[in-house]
């Protein structure tokens, strides 16, 4: 299959690309080249985008990049729409003008936290300007024949280079020695690896089950027992303290609008009897183990008679 990525030098644009470019042609685009796989679209530039995916002549459009900093949706607006909504009516043009399926990725912050687990048809409420732009880009890309959307949960990836997120983040604290991690108690949600998640993406494509998809690790947690899990994994339990906070403590620094749940359930994968996805413990040992590797052996010395 030609699969174009648009927007893939993220997090989750690395795994795709480790997942599907071994058996299969890709194009993998974005504005950030910090790798040499791939090339430079910017997809708010409607005729960029369409040369790029013209030039290419795909079986399948991927659009997969978007603005995910919170804080930066919520006090740069214009931007927001432009890559999270507007970006994504380009790909529905390019997708209906190309006859090739659509696949968008969303994001479980689409609900306003009111229930403690969603299902793929509960009803959004978006809630900040990150939400709804990513929101507005479900409505856009559901009008599109054949499309998949799959909604994913706090992704993990991208190891030691995306140091923005919060296992990542959690990383750099401890190879930074910290004796103690302050971490929220009161922020429900369901950990996604990228890899486990691409894998799931892959096998999706390969079928005619379109339509919308949560699309997360099993399990239902928060972000105080992710955090307590890594120290664990990590061997660090006896030495790393948590200190529990609530989300006030951060609100300064998070002071975009977030659900207090935000945690999903993969039915429709289910139903379909194609959910992959693993429990998100498993996967975190896994993520720690192949984009941490040496992790574990540095953080002993750093900790080695605390
Ligand atoms: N991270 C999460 O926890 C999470 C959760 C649920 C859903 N999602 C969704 O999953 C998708 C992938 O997210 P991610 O975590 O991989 O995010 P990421 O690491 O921030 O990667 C997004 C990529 O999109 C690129 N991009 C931004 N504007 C662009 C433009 N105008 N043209 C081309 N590329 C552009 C970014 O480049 P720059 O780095 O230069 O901005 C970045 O390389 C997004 O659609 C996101 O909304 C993410």
């Amino acid at each position: 299959m030609k699969i174009y990525l648009a927007g893939c030098g993220g997090m989750l644009g690395e795994a795709l690309h480790r997942v599907l470019a071994p058996g299969h042609e890709v194009l993998c685009t974005d504005i950030d080249l910090n790798v040499d796989w791939l090339q430079l679209c910017d997809f708010r530039d409607f005729a960029a985008y369409e040369r790029s995916v013209s030039a290419f002549g795909p079986d399948i459009l991927m659009h997969i990049g978007a603005h995910t900093d919170l804080e930066y949706c919520e006090t740069n607006p214009d931007d927001a729409y432009r890559t999270n909504t507007l970006s994504v009516e380009h790909a529905c043009t390019l997708a209906r003008a190309h006859g090739v399926p659509l696949v968008y990725i969303s994001t479980a912050g689409i609900f306003d936290g009111g229930k403690l687990l969603y299902d793929d048809w509960d009803a959004p409420n978006p809630l900040g300007v990150y939400a709804r732009s990513k929101h507005l880009g479900e409505l856009a890309v559901q009008r599109v024949p054949d499309h998949f959307i799959f909604r994913a949960g706090w992704m993990m990836g991208g190891g030691p280079a995306k140091d923005k997120k919060f296992i990542n983040k959690l990383m750099k604290q401890l190879l930074a020695g910290s004796r103690t991690l302050r971490i929220v108690d009161d922020r429900l949600g369901t950990p996604t690896y990228t890899v486990d998640f691409a894998r799931n993406l892959a096998a999706m494509v390969e079928t005619r089950y379109y339509g919308l998809y949560n699309m997360v690790c099993g399990g239902e947690t928060g972000r105080l027992e992710v955090a307590e899990a890594l120290i664990e994994v990590l061997g660090l339990k006896e030495v790393v303290a948590i200190e529990r906070v609530s989300s006030d403590h951060f609100a300064s620094e998070y002071f975009a609008p977030r659900p207090p749940s935000e945690r999903l359930t993969n039915y429709r994968l289910r139903l379909r009897d194609m959910d992959m996805m693993r429990d998100w413990r498993m996967a975190l040992a896994d993520y720690i183990a192949d984009y941490f590797p040496d992790y574990p052996e540095r953080l002993a010395k750093i900790y080695a008679g605390a």
